[in-house]
């Protein structure tokens, strides 16, 4: 009985393999058929991500004269004008033509109608602080190519995000694309850990910061996300954690005299450490969800930080050099080490990033948009943004969203 069953087994096996090589035969002599190219990109992709001489952080930036993506001027409709440099009136804009190219992966060009058919009926979750808004601001104007898109539909209220009356803005935005049902959605969690109001103090706006929880948000709609990219980094310092009257909490109480967590890197590591844990373990719950952890985003203050001043001025591309090589890891071990042996992928951009401190938003000029006859302000005579963290866009956040759609 059991050889017989076997036999019939080999034989349907065998008629399947000569079915397929039929299939393949035909794909491989049929030119024209878009399947050839499909089925050598899907092979190539898999080589390319499962190979381990393929790691998207190694390779070099490369003149590329079909850059910028989209522009900055048109694309008013996504970006914040204080992001946009062409509407600020910075004057270079060499820093636009460049992409990365890494060494042994596959790169595809990238092209807005492949994209959003590929991410049919999904959903493409930011959750981060201002680096994350600027990635999702990019994306946006990437699939949209920068063109004024009325048909794009906000849906922030599925997901709670609307403006709380009084605030300056909501908490995030969404959107979207009703031709493929693409939804891309931003939230804003600086920290990536759960903020709740703290009822019982004489101050409102005090806020209990869980290091060892998750935003509520992103619990609540995980199950809805197919693709998240997170991040986190540059609200970890004394001067904002106490500006924004966070108290940090662990196991539900507020942390005191904690030798380990009073140092707020170690806090920050913590922090990391617990919500890629949380993901990871979320993650057979939700198959089909892909989630990618975004390590820093560079700055370039020549002393450090904001308060300390001192600007990135250089206007000259690749001034620190084009390339990263060598088979080292990220430079951002916290978010590497959180991430390892997770099913978290790490989209590592600090390094290739760092080679780019002419495309900050710095050096960039206030320039009203209508400037008022009678007003003697000119462009000169406007103060100088000295902004090192922030990109200006089009800029490098592009290129975190290429990178991270080659590795979906
Ligand atoms: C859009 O995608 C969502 C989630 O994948 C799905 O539930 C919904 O039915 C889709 N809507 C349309 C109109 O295709
Ligand atoms: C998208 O969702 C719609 C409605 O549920 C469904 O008819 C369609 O097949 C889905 N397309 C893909 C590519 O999943
Ligand atoms: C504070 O009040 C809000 C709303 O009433 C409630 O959801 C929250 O749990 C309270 N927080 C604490 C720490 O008691
Ligand atoms: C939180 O609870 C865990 C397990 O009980 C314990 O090991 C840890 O030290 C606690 N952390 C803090 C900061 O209280
Ligand atoms: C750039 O800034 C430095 C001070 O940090 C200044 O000395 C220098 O003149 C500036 N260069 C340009 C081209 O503005
Ligand atoms: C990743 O984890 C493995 C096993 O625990 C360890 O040997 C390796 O050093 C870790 N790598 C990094 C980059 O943290
Ligand atoms: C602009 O400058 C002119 C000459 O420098 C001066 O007479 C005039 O009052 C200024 N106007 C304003 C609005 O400051």
């Amino acid at each position: 009985m059991f050889g017989g069953k076997t036999y019939i087994l080999r034989g349907s096996v065998s008629i399947a393999l000569v079915i397929l090589i039929l299939l393949m035969i035909t794909l491989l002599v049929s030119e024209e058929n878009p399947l050839r190219t499909s089925l050598f990109e899907v092979k190539r992709q898999f080589s390319a991500s499962s190979s381990s001489v393929c790691n998207f952080a190694k390779g070099k930036w490369v003149e590329d004269r079909n850059r910028p993506l989209y522009s900055g001027f048109e694309c008013n409709q996504w970006l914040s004008t204080m992001w946009s440099c062409r509407i600020m009136g910075r004057p270079d804009f060499s820093f636009e033509r460049y992409r990365w190219q890494p060494h042994g992966c596959n790169m595809p060009q990238f092209d807005r109608f492949s994209f959003l058919s590929r991410m049919q009926n999904k959903t493409i979750a930011f959750i981060g602080d201002s680096l994350g808004r600027q990635q999702f601001q990019s994306l946006m104007c990437m699939a949209t190519g920068g063109k004024e898109s009325p048909e794009v539909q906000n849906v922030g209220w599925e997901y709670g995000l609307v403006k709380p009356k009084g605030a300056l803005r909501p908490d995030g935005w969404a959107y979207r694309f009703p031709t493929t049902n693409t939804t891309i959605l931003y939230y804003w969690s600086a920290s990536l850990s759960d903020l709740v109001p703290m009822n019982n103090t004489d101050q409102p706006s005090v806020t209990a910061m869980h290091l060892d929880r998750p935003p509520a948000f992103m619990i609540n709609y995980l199950h809805r996300f197919d693709v998240l990219v997170l991040n986190t980094g540059h609200h970890w310092n004394r001067g904002k954690i106490e500006g924004n009257h966070w108290v940090m909490h662990v196991n539900g109480t507020r942390v005191v005299e904690d030798e380990y967590l009073k140092d707020i890197k170690n806090a920050k590591d913590f922090t990391i450490h617990s919500v890629a844990k949380w993901l990871d373990a979320q993650l057979p719950l939700h198959p089909r969800l892909k989630a990618f952890f975004r390590t820093i985003s560079p700055r370039h203050f020549k002393n450090g930080d904001w308060n300390t001043g001192g600007n990135c001025n250089n206007t000259v591309p690749l001034s620190r050099g084009s390339e990263i090589s060598g088979d080292g890891g990220s430079v951002d071990t916290t978010v590497e080490s959180a991430v390892n042996g997770t099913r978290i992928k790490i989209l590592d951009i600090t390094a290739l990033s760092e080679l780019r401190d002419e495309a900050h938003i710095s050096g960039s000029k206030l320039r009203p948009r209508k400037p008022k006859k009678e007003s003697n302000v000119s462009l000169t005579a406007t103060p100088t943004v000295n902004d090192c963290l922030h990109w200006c866009l089009p800029g490098i956040p592009d290129t975190w969203n290429e990178l991270f759609i080659a590795q979906i």
